[in-house]
């Protein structure tokens, strides 16, 4: 097994992802071959040291550079998240638990969203989204997800670009990851879903008032 680091992670993605025809497929397979060399255990306590201190929703950011951000998202059990998009290709490495992803796409009727499929990443494995791609995520399970979100840019940069959905109605508004949790809670709470409610303020006590007030 050889040992994981974040900065040789960063150089060996954008080597290939420069090398690659398609930027998405060439980082899914850098990703792939990433778990097939090192223990996952080893990777997430990589990640684990990186993150800075106190770091809340969206700051899990252990890489951010023009062409790649890394995050380490460490999903609490149950938790549902609001819909959202990313504008660059996303890549799901799952090193443990379970992530679903809930894929839509705009309703053919013209207002609101449409859900198109869902896409299950379990440990050991990638899943890759485009770029144009509209989800929420979800884990189904009692444990935290662990995984290593990658995006094909810099999250810093890209923010004003980036849309949200409400979950009532689907009306689409400026991203931001205050309203992403806002919407988080939304939906946990019309899906009645008090368990993913409660793993998320033991995980982040901010959102305490936020699950009161909403
Ligand atoms: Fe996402």
């Amino acid at each position: 097994m050889k040992t994981f680091t974040i900065d040789g992670f960063a150089r060996g993605c954008k080597a290939a992802m420069n090398k690659g025809d398609n930027r998405t497929l060439a980082a899914k397979q850098f990703l792939e071959q990433t778990l097939r060399d090192h223990d996952l255990e080893a990777i997430i306590e990589v990640l684990q040291v990186a993150l800075p201190p106190g770091a809340s929703i969206g700051e899990m950011i252990v890489h951010a550079s023009e062409e790649l951000t890394m995050l380490f998202a460490r999903v609490p059990p149950r938790f549902q998240s609001g819909i959202h998009n990313h504008t660059v290709f996303a890549c799901i490495c799952q090193l443990r638990g379970e992530e679903v992803s809930t894929i839509f796409e705009p309703a053919e009727a013209g207002r609101g969203l449409e859900v198109t499929h869902t896409l299950t990443s379990r440990a050991g494995e990638v899943v890759d989204l485009p770029a144009d791609v509209i989800h929420c995520i979800e884990n189904p399970r009692e444990d935290y997800s662990l995984s290593l979100h990658i995006y094909g840019g810099d999250f810093g940069a890209l923010m004003d670009k980036r849309s949200l959905w409400s979950t009532n109605g689907h009306e689409e508004m400026a991203f931001n990851f205050q309203e992403l949790l806002a919407e988080s809670v939304k939906t946990m709470k019309k899906n009645g879903n008090n368990k993913g409610l409660e793993a998320l303020v033991e995980a982040i006590p901010s959102a305490k008032d936020l699950v009161e007030c909403l």
